[in-house]
């Protein structure tokens, strides 16, 4: 637990627990401001998910698990002994900010075991220990990740990724981008391309601050600039994080990676996908069940806060899709690697 009050978030620190109450850095508005906004009631917190102010799968399971926090402590003061009673309507608030990322109903899974296992006292400490740990757990599972991701590419090389999958989409260190900084470390890594990632400009608000930050050399590109700079040479791996993986290996991420790993596959550049286990799903047999979040089509109508297309158009503004697990190279978990995924090869993963 941190000691002085948050000031200034970093990537690394972007959700943090502070004297009862939860921060988190409003990812909307980085890179251009980096401030926390701070939370004392499960359904803000619930909201801040829906919002966008914090996002990325792993990120979104360790805020929804201080949220239960919130939640418990609130139930207890309105019911005292009778709180798992009252606690209810909190934890399926926080179940339905998003729907794609499994990380979410991972952590509240857990969290619901740890209120299964208390008595009538007060559950606050209690169900923050167990948050606490799921972020702890979070950020040495993106360590392990970066390490394992870092054995697999030979290097030097120029890498492609999509969305944001880093500290700020996590716990702290990043999958895909704990990758990069593993592996950059240890010289396998000259540059990064960013995917711009339309809508919200993951790719070129957080992506590139993170990198920027740490001094990884960055070039942004537009999301649909990746194939021609695939074809020029020199790109050895995509790297992406994701948000739900399949019983059989296909894997749900960031509008557009099911793109780049069809692009990838047709250059001979490999796949590398790397996620905790808390986003395999073997409740789900293929990404064909994955359920996949449209949101407003306002968000791709204009752009910078400006309308761009004619009033009355269309838009359909899907924000995730499958990539087929044999477009995959390698899923990286903190449990270990699966090269080429297959169902078997999964099942004995999470055994
Ligand atoms: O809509 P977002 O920003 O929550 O989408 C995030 C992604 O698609 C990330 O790539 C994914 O969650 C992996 S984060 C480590």
């Amino acid at each position: 637990m941190k000691t002085t009050p948050p000031t200034t978030p970093t990537p690394d620190d972007a959700a943090l627990w502070h004297e009862g109450r939860l921060y988190l850095a409003d990812q909307r508005v980085l890179p251009e401001r980096a401030e926390f906004l701070s939370y004392e009631r499960a359904a803000d917190v619930a909201e801040a998910i829906r919002a966008m102010v914090v996002r990325g799968a792993p990120a979104i399971g360790v805020t929804a698990a201080y949220g239960v926090v919130l939640a418990g402590r609130a139930a207890h003061a309105a019911a005292g002994a009778g709180w798992k009673a009252a606690i209810d309507a909190d934890l399926e608030r926080l179940a339905a900010s998003r729907p794609t990322a499994v990380n979410l109903f991972w952590a509240i899974r857990r969290m619901r075991a740890c209120i299964a296992r208390l008595g009538a006292d007060d559950p606050t400490d209690a169900l923050l220990t167990e948050a606490l740990g799921i972020h702890a757990e979070d950020r040495a599972a993106n360590r392990r990740m970066g390490e394992l991701g870092a054995e697999l590419i030979e290097g030097p090389t120029d890498i492609i990724t999509h969305c944001n999958a880093g500290a700020l989409a996590t716990g702290g260190y990043g999958t895909a981008l704990g990758v990069v900084r593993s592996a950059y470390a240890a010289g396998k890594i000259r540059r990064v391309y960013a995917d711009e990632t339309r809508p919200w400009m993951q790719g070129a608000r957080l992506t590139a601050w993170e990198l920027m930050h740490d001094g990884i050399p960055v070039t942004l590109q537009a999301d649909c600039a990746a194939a021609s700079l695939m074809a020029g040479g020199g790109i050895g791996w995509v790297i992406v994080g994701s948000d739900r993986i399949a019983a059989n290996g296909d894997v749900a991420n960031k509008i557009g990676t099911y793109g780049l790993a069809v692009m990838a596959r047709h250059h001979g550049i490999r796949f590398m996908v790397a996620a905790p286990t808390s986003t395999v799903d073997m409740e789900v047999a293929s990404g064909a069940e994955i359920p996949i979040e449209e949101r407003d089509p306002d968000e791709l109508l204009g752009c910078g806060g400006r309308r761009v297309a004619p009033q009355g158009c269309v838009a359909r503004n899907p924000v995730f899709d499958v990539t087929p697990a044999e477009l995959v190279d390698a899923i990286v978990t903190e449990r270990g690697v699966v090269l080429n995924p297959t169902r078997e090869k999964m099942q004995a993963l999470m055994a």
